[in-house]
């Protein structure tokens, strides 16, 4: 078992492993190297060679325990035959959505379309050191929906009279992504990958009444599929606040991202069983060393009993500096 595993499901305190959420990307001059040479997105994450190497990128600069896969959650859609098209300075712009061909979409199609992920998975983990973890993850059927329908407005609100006129589509999508998520999960753990992690970054839109329908039912039964494989699963529900809590009682994942606006504190004394990962906001990284490493020794210190992942509240931002992610790795490797 590697260190992530080992802290992950066989419950470990006695290190910490380090892994950043978009580790690769933006932010790495490397990257953006190769990425303006390759202006369409989903097809530099249908190149398996590229994808792998962008993958490795953050893993030959820096000393992590583990590779995120280099691709996207809204991969699904795309295999799923919607147009996904990411414009500068905007964000990801999704085709309509039709329910017909949604519905008629088969396994082994999609399956088909992301076979290039399933091959930078195999590549990697050949090109990987073998006490290092490749994560795989999608994302929730919730946070896909929000892409797939079109539900957020900008300065990321929830536009509900939309949602109420689609309730009824939403409850089919939601349904019915499980069955390809599952298939993604294998596919990626067959591939080679270790762990799966299930972003859920918008649940925080969702209205307090709808959790259970919309974050807590879906996740549970991504949450069991894992389980029933024995694959390593870690859940980031985030925006959630308080209903972290709820959310470790119902879907009991084996790892629980936890976000920024979670006190660590509460963390350590409400959410049992669970391996907590993350939590320091991103933006310190952006501030100075001293305040940055008075933050990481806050978490390092509330967690220093129990199995804790050293992660961040959400992924490294766009404008950060490589060598305060350095900084901050090494100063997190004196606590071992
Ligand atoms: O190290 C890694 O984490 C790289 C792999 C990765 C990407 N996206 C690459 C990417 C992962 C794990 C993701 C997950 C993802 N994608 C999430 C969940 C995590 C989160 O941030 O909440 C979400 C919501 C998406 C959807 C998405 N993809 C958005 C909103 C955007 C545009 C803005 C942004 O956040 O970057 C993307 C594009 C994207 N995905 C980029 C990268 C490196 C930037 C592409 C570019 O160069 O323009």
């Amino acid at each position: 078992m590697n260190k992530l595993v080992s802290c992950l499901i066989g419950k470990k305190n006695s290190c910490i492993p380090i892994w950043f959420m978009r580790q690769a990307g933006r932010y790495l001059p490397e990257f953006k190297k190769i990425r303006s040479k390759n202006p369409d997105f989903i097809n530099l994450c249908l190149n398996s060679e590229l994808s792998s190497q962008i993958t490795i990128q953050p893993i030959t600069r820096f000393d992590l325990d583990a590779a995120i896969v280099f691709s996207d959650i809204l991969m699904v859609p795309f295999a799923l035959g919607q147009n996904v098209k990411f414009e500068k300075d905007v964000g990801p712009i999704l085709s309509n959505f039709n329910l017909d061909s949604f519905l008629e979409v088969s396994e082994e199609l999609f399956t088909k379309r992301l076979l290039p992920v399933y091959e930078t998975i195999r590549i990697t983990r050949r090109n990987l050191d073998k006490r290092k973890s490749l994560i795989s993850f999608i994302g929730s059927p919730w946070t896909l929906a929000i892409y797939m329908l079109g539900l957020k407005q900008e300065k990321n609100i929830l536009n509900n009279d939309l949602l109420e006129r689609k309730r009824k589509e939403l409850k089919l999508i939601l349904k019915s992504l499980n069955k390809f998520l599952c298939a993604h999960i294998i596919n990626q753990i067959n591939s080679g990958a270790d762990i799966v992690q299930i972003f859920d970054s918008w649940a925080g839109l969702i209205p307090e009444k709808d959790l259970d329908n919309y974050c807590y039912q879906p996740n549970q039964e991504l949450v069991n599929f894992c389980k029933n494989n024995n694959i390593p699963v870690i859940c980031f529900p985030k925006g959630i606040k308080k209903n972290y809590a709820n959310f470790a009682n119902i879907v009991k994942p084996d790892g629980l991202s936890i976000d920024y606006e979670i006190n660590p504190e509460w963390a350590r004394e409400n959410l049992e069983g669970v391996c907590i990962q993350g939590g320091m906001d991103p933006k310190m990284l952006l501030s100075n060393d001293e305040l940055m490493f008075q933050e990481a020794e806050k978490y390092i210190k509330i967690f220093k009993d129990s199995p804790y992942i050293f992660n961040l509240g959400h992924g490294l931002l766009p404008g950060t500096d490589p060598y305060m992610v350095e900084k901050l790795i090494k100063f997190v490797r004196k606590f071992e």
